[in-house]
């Protein structure tokens, strides 16, 4: 192994979230590492990594990272600066330079700018680099970068950097994938459709790999199976809203026409990014009346439940009693009554419990009230252990808190989770207080799944109803296009693996 020392080049937004992603991409690669400078509103820390291929692990899923440099030096001055240069061992410029390689070296500023002409002054000041190879400003094969750090403050600049790097870039993180996955050219997207950036974090902080069975119980438009199917996940979702899974909600974005499309869904989005093999489905059903098989177990759930801001929360009820007559059963929509957050929470959190594999996550936003905030009031459960909760304020009475929980192990028949009693009126009246707030059924399927090589194999057409209970009285859910991502995924598996089931 080869050890050495990488700059971690974050962009400055979600501060908080970026310690629970990189922590969660080192464990889905399984590196071993030693962190060397590691200060949550810093944008540049540095980690020891046992080789160049770990740091290119941990960039090729990172959005929080904007590059990963291997660091030459680092010093508060200048002068510092060349005095470590000058003294490094030979070899750790003969590995890169060679004069069939082309290089070129770089300046960049956080926090401040500098002029072109500022730029090539300190590039010529590192004309002592034993740099052999002609210069290629487009396409180099070694790419060197000065990094000045001017602090946080860009109302009080200081005249010299607070700290200077140096170092070979290794690999950029993934902040193309939020110009690819942005809402605004996103064929299907609806009132709460969670951005790329967010959606991104979750599927890493709930370490979704090739393979995985990724389910999320509040889908909604489905931007959170976007990012789990980015990483290989299988997706699923419900949602207890027909006309939202069924693209026939109004329009959410303002300049548009006053109908959405035809062909807008969840299954349009994911044919859109070439995803579709990574679709199962999306039922409607109430996530107070699970649907699931007892003996489906889930690699992660990733999900956004409503906060009674721009979604209701409700579960199908009645507070009256009565019966559906047999004929009416088909057609019959069931009334629906508020959902508390409290009982929402103890639901999912019982239903993860259930159904994740141990070491699984459950990655899901809670809604806040400030000034009422502490960690013993997060959901919480026996069998799942906080790993990470992250705020992101979105008024000055209210965050949003993202939570990782972890099962830890099997939970036993009298094991019960706590979730705190803020309701969802006490939070809507909360967030909208002063109005200073800017905030940021399922016919069964016939098919089966199996798991190979970490891969789900469809068999013939037995799928959704070997992970769905049978419901025959008042049904809480239904299928939306099941027949037609099975049909889709035919074309992502061997027919012959379809005919296997002789349907
Ligand atoms: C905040 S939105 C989720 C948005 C989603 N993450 C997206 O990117 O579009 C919450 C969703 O939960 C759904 N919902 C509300 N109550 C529900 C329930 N009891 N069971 C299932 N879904 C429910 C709403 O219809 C809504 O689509």
């Amino acid at each position: 192994m080869c050890w050495r020392k990488y700059l971690m080049w974050f962009a400055n937004e979600h501060v908080q979230f970026r310690l629970p992603e990189i922590e969660s991409l080192l464990s889905v690669f399984n590196i071993q590492y030693n962190w060397i400078h590691q200060e949550i509103s810093h944008p540049f820390w540095v980690i020891e990594l046992p080789s160049e291929h770990a740091a290119t692990q941990i960039a090729s899923r990172s959005v929080s990272l904007h590059c990963c440099v291997e660091l030459w030096a680092q010093a508060k001055t200048e002068e510092e600066l060349h005095r470590k240069l000058r003294v490094l061992p030979a070899e750790q410029f003969q590995l890169h330079f060679s004069a069939e390689k082309s290089f070129r070296i770089k300046v960049d500023t956080f926090c401040n700018k500098l002029s072109q002409a500022d730029k090539i002054s300190k590039i010529e000041n590192f004309s002592y680099l034993p740099i052999e190879g002609h210069v290629n400003l487009k396409d180099p094969d070694v790419c060197l970068n000065i990094i000045e750090f001017y602090g946080l403050d860009s109302n009080n600049i200081p005249k010299k950097p607070l700290d200077l790097y140096f170092g070979r870039w290794v690999a950029n993180g993934q902040r193309d994938l939020l110009a690819k996955l942005s809402l605004k050219t996103r064929k299907f997207i609806g009132n709460t459709s969670m951005d790329p950036q967010l959606s991104i974090l979750m599927a890493n902080q709930a370490k979704i790999v090739d393979g995985d069975l990724v389910l999320d119980p509040f889908v909604g438009s489905g931007s959170l199976l976007v990012a789990a199917a980015h990483f290989g996940g299988y997706v699923l979702g419900t949602d207890i809203d027909y006309l939202m899974l069924h693209g026939r909600t109004r329009p959410s974005r303002i300049q548009s026409k006053k109908q959405r499309e035809k062909d807008e869904s969840v299954w349009a989005n994911m044919e859109q990014y070439g995803m579709s093999g990574k679709y199962l489905d999306v039922v409607i059903a109430d996530s107070s009346l699970p649907i699931w098989h007892d003996s489906l177990t889930l690699d992660a759930i990733i999900t956004d439940p409503p906060y009674g801001i721009r979604e209701a929360t409700e579960r199908i009820g009645s507070t009256k009693s009565y019966t559906i007559s047999e004929e009416h059963l088909e057609t019959h929509i069931p009334s629906k009554i508020e959902y508390g957050l409290q009982h929402m929470y103890m639901d999912l959190l019982q239903f993860a419990v259930y159904h994740l594999r141990v070491g699984g996550r459950l990655v899901c936003w809670v809604p806040i009230i400030r000034e009422n905030y502490c960690e013993e009031k997060l959901p919480s459960h026996p069998c799942l252990k906080l790993v990470y909760n992250c705020e992101q304020v979105l008024s000055s009475y209210t965050s949003r808190r993202l939570i990782t929980l972890e099962k830890t192990y099997e939970p036993d028949e009298l094991q019960q989770g706590t979730a705190s009693e803020t309701s969802a009126r006490e939070f809507r009246a909360k967030f909208f207080k002063y109005g200073e707030e800017k905030q940021s059924r399922a016919t069964s399927v016939p098919n089966q799944i199996f798991r190979e090589n970490g891969l789900f194999v469809m068999l013939g057409s037995r799928a959704m109803s070997h992970l769905c209970k049978q419901q025959d009285s008042d049904r809480p859910y239904s299928s939306t296009n099941s027949v037609k991502c099975l049909g889709l995924l035919a074309t992502s598996y061997p027919p012959s693996h379809l005919l296997e089931s002789g349907d």
